[in-house]
């Protein structure tokens, strides 16, 4: 039996010297490599009591949208500034190298909606702590964070302290 990590191909120097890049792609290809994916992702939401799953641009969408439909939730997409058309609300985040910015719709989330917020990947922790904020900004609770994969030197979870986080596979 395969397990996710059996499906994800590590790429020495990409983006750049040094750094060992876990590619979800190869995990995409594989149709026993995403339905499994998936499945290890909902398992980390047994007992979770939640109204939303929210994804965070580009690849949140292709791990959140199948879980969002497989438990009957709708999606939030939260993307990258200038995409949506109707009333949103943005948060700015440093990324190593200069900063970004992601937006939500404002009527997306009401007040007391529980909310589940999904990536493919957690490496300094910067994308989905703000995200978490676009979410508290509207009266939303984050009730848990999940991921494919964690980069645990990054110190993703020390940066999401009193979020209840959780990963599929764990890489240094
Ligand atoms: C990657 C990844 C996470 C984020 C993790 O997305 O998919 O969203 O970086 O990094 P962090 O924990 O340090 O914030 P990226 O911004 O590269 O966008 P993409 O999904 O469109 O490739
Ligand atoms: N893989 C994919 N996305 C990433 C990585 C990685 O190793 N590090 C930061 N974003």
């Amino acid at each position: 039996m395969k397990s996710v990590k059996d499906y994800i191909i590590s790429i020495p120097d990409f983006p750049s010297k040094g750094i060992i890049f876990r590619d979800v792609t190869s995990v995409l290809e594989s149709p026993e490599g995403y339905a499994l994916a998936i499945d290890e992702l909902n398992k980390l939401l047994d007992g979770v009591d939640y109204d939303l799953i929210a994804g965070t641009e580009s690849r949140g969408f292709i791990f959140g949208a199948p879980l969002a439909y497989m438990n009957k939730k709708g999606f939030i997409p939260v993307r990258k500034k200038g995409k949506l058309p109707r009333e949103t609300v943005e948060m700015s985040y440093d990324l190593e190298y200069g900063s970004a910015t992601i937006e939500i719709h404002k009527d997306a989330i009401k007040p007391g909606d529980k909310v589940v917020l999904v990536d493919d990947l957690i490496a300094t922790g910067g994308t989905i702590q703000a995200a978490a904020k676009l979410v508290e900004e509207l009266g939303g609770e984050v009730v848990k964070m999940i991921f494919l994969i964690e980069l645990t030197d990054l110190g993703g979870r020390k940066l999401l302290e009193g979020y209840d986080v959780a990963s599929v596979v764990q890489y240094e």
